[in-house]
């Protein structure tokens, strides 16, 4: 069973650990096959600082969750960058729990898949937040809260990505946030995040985009990026509608109707600060499908 499993990028600015947006590309491919014990494989670009003992491995966290002692053989081929802030960990781990439910015949619901997969993702994360594995299995735009998650469909629009040649971990990029913030600050993030669903909901990329404001988490992890302030006043000139960093970093993503001009403003802004980055365009994609 091999199974396609969507990049997300999270918070999209003020929904920290709550908002995900899956993305038409890239991807990872998630293979099980049945076995006699249960063994993890990754393979692609970054697999080496990938841990394969299925105790420590996205994917082989699911496994052990959903098949409680049954074998299976997990393979990954890695098309999403590990610690570039675009849901790599999370794709694998919705992918096992996509191909796993399809293998075994489990019959979860994509509900109770995204609830597997986030126990993987606290495998590698090291705290458990749903809000990347969510929309690799459920596709489109997603808010998460205690359980629950709304799954809606995004506008037409272009993703506009800057992968810069850094590597940001999400526990170093969680472990600058504050316990406490400014009741002022907060408001202001309801106000965006709202918004932010607001547009998602009504089918407006430019009112999507005017929610992407964050005053309580991006403010400080900006520092953690060179030239993150540069890079993203350079895709708003390019004509991006909001700019936001994807989930812990170091990515950069864009909304846009089209996405080319804040692709290349991105890439030559972080170069201007030293830092080599590959910019991209893409869409908002589906959730994990099995491929045929
Ligand atoms: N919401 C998470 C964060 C996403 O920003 O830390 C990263 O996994």
């Amino acid at each position: 069973m091999r199974v396609r499993a969507p990049a997300s990028t999270a918070n999209l600015g003020p929904g920290f650990d709550c908002f995900g947006l899956a993305l038409e590309d890239p991807f990872d491919v998630v293979e099980v096959e049945r076995s006699s014990e249960l063994t993890v494989e990754v393979s692609g670009p970054g697999a080496e600082s990938i841990p394969t003992r299925p105790e420590a491995n996205t994917a082989g966290v699911v496994a052990t969750e959903m098949l409680r002692g049954e074998g299976v053989h997990v393979s990954v081929e890695k098309g999403i960058r590990p610690s570039s802030g675009l849901g790599s960990s999370a794709a694998s781990a919705a992918g096992a729990a996509v191909a796993i439910n399809e293998e075994f015949g489990l019959g979860h619901s994509r509900e109770e898949l995204v609830a597997f997969a986030a126990r993987g993702e606290a495998a590698s994360a090291g705290a458990p937040h749903p809000d990347n594995v969510a929309p690799s299995v459920m596709g489109g735009f997603t808010v998460v809260r205690d359980g629950e998650v709304v799954c809606l469909e995004p506008p037409e629009m272009d993703l506009a990505v800057a992968l810069p040649d850094l590597e940001l971990s999400t526990e170093e990029s969680r472990s600058v946030l504050p316990d406490s913030v400014a009741l002022g600050d907060a408001v202001e993030n309801v106000a965006s995040a709202s918004l932010l669903v607001a547009g998602m909901a009504a089918g407006d990329a430019s009112m999507v985009g005017r929610g992407m404001r964050d005053a309580l988490v991006e403010p400080v992890r900006a520092e953690l990026v060179p030239g993150y302030r540069a890079v993203r006043e350079a895709a708003l000139g390019a004509g991006a509608l909001g700019v936001a960093l994807s989930g812990a970093g170091p990515s950069v993503v864009a909304i846009c109707e089209v996405g080319d001009a804040a692709a290349s403003a991105m890439e030559c802004a972080f170069a201007e600060h030293g830092v080599a980055a590959e910019g991209f365009v893409t869409e908002p994609g589906n959730g994990a499908e099995v491929l045929e």
